[in-house]
């Protein structure tokens, strides 16, 4: 993991692209930022859909986003959501479709959402998806 990453302003991203979640049912904001390997962020939020189970995450956004764009390596992703002691840790199916396009030593930056609860925590995703799933 580089040193020289500024999580702080990833940080920044996800919590700006949560103010843009459509979570009208949950009332749950998520926003993800990924700092790709050109220096780009990508940013997303979730949006649900009254078909609970149409409702896209925010990592998720992020990354099909980022894709769309062309770009397809990644040097890490934060997360805002939640509380500092309960913050937004990325659902199993996220964790999986960030291992299609990461390594595991890519750095998951999980934050709460009002950054009067601090900073959050570092995982490498690696820790949170260990055997992921590949051909
Ligand atoms: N959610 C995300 O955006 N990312 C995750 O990794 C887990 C959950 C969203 C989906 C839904 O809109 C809300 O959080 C509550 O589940």
């Amino acid at each position: 993991m580089s040193l020289s990453l500024d999580f702080t302003a990833l940080v920044s991203a996800a919590r700006d692209a949560a103010t843009r979640s459509y979570s009208p049912y949950s009332k749950y904001a998520v926003g993800a930022a990924l700092l790709a390997e050109d220096g780009r962020i990508f940013s997303g939020c979730n949006v649900e859909n009254a078909a609970y189970g149409l409702t896209l995450c925010a990592e998720r956004n992020a990354i099909t986003t980022a894709v769309a764009a062309g770009c397809r390596r990644f040097l890490a992703i934060a997360i805002a959501g939640g509380t500092a002691s309960a913050p937004a840790y990325p659902c199993g199916s996220c964790r999986q479709v960030l291992a299609e396009f990461c390594t595991a030593d890519l750095p998951v930056a999980v934050a709460p959402l009002d950054p009067a609860e601090g900073p959050g925590e570092t995982i490498r995703l690696g820790d949170l998806l260990p055997y992921s799933f590949s051909l």
